[in-house]
């Protein structure tokens, strides 16, 4: 244990000051993994993931040339499982603030589900008329045998060139949402995330 409380947020911590993104694998706990991706898939499967949006208020539209999948927002007390999925995001926001000082006041996050094919095309986290969104994390629910072959790799763009990341059960991505343009590439079978985004007090 480090003074950040966990080596693996003080990673991310030293990660994000210095290049604004980290990759951090096994994140979650295998058995947590399998909780949440049963979770997703029967939600998925009972019909609550609805077809995503893009933009926010009036400027909403759904448009599946640019993104495909399916979503469902979270909501504390939903499953156990969920519960402890909050709580370690929660855990890396107050790092955030207590060693970055970002102001991080809540989280948004949702269930993600592309359809073999599916994919969202190059974008940034942020929207124009809402700047809350501060730090995008993403952990991924796939099988651990996800593999190049299996497509739906995060591209993120980056001021050296792009850096793919194979979306692996367990596996959290974090970056900063202003500043990191990303899509995510089609996938060739079902691809399972929690997406969420830690906000800034207005
Ligand atoms: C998003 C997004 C990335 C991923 O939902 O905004 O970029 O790897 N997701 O699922
Ligand atoms: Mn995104």
């Amino acid at each position: 244990m480090t003074p950040l409380g966990t080596p693996v947020l003080a990673n991310i911590i030293d990660d994000l000051v210095a290049r604004g993104w980290s990759v951090q694998p096994h994140f979650l706990a295998n058995s947590l993994t399998l909780q949440l991706a049963t979770e997703c898939r029967a939600r998925h499967a009972a019909g609550e993931l609805l077809p995503a949006a893009i933009g926010r208020g009036d400027g909403k539209l759904i448009n599946e040339s640019i993104r495909s999948d399916s979503i469902l927002w979270l909501e504390p007390g939903q499953s156990a499982a969920c519960d402890e999925y909050l709580a370690a995001i929660d855990a890396l926001r107050l790092t955030l603030n207590r060693e970055l000082f970002l102001g991080l006041e809540d989280l948004e996050s949702h269930f993600a589900v592309y359809a073999p094919g599916g994919f969202y095309q190059r974008h940034l986290d942020r929207f124009r008329d809402d700047d809350r969104r501060t730090v995008t994390v993403v952990v991924y629910l796939n099988d651990p045998d996800w593999c190049e072959a299996d497509g739906g790799q995060l591209r993120m763009y980056l001021p050296e060139g792009e850096r793919d990341i194979l979306p692996e059960g367990g596996t959290l991505v974090c970056f900063m949402s202003d500043r990191i343009p990303h899509e995510v590439l089609p996938a060739r079978r079902q691809r399972l995330a929690l997406t969420g985004w830690i906000r800034r007090r207005i």
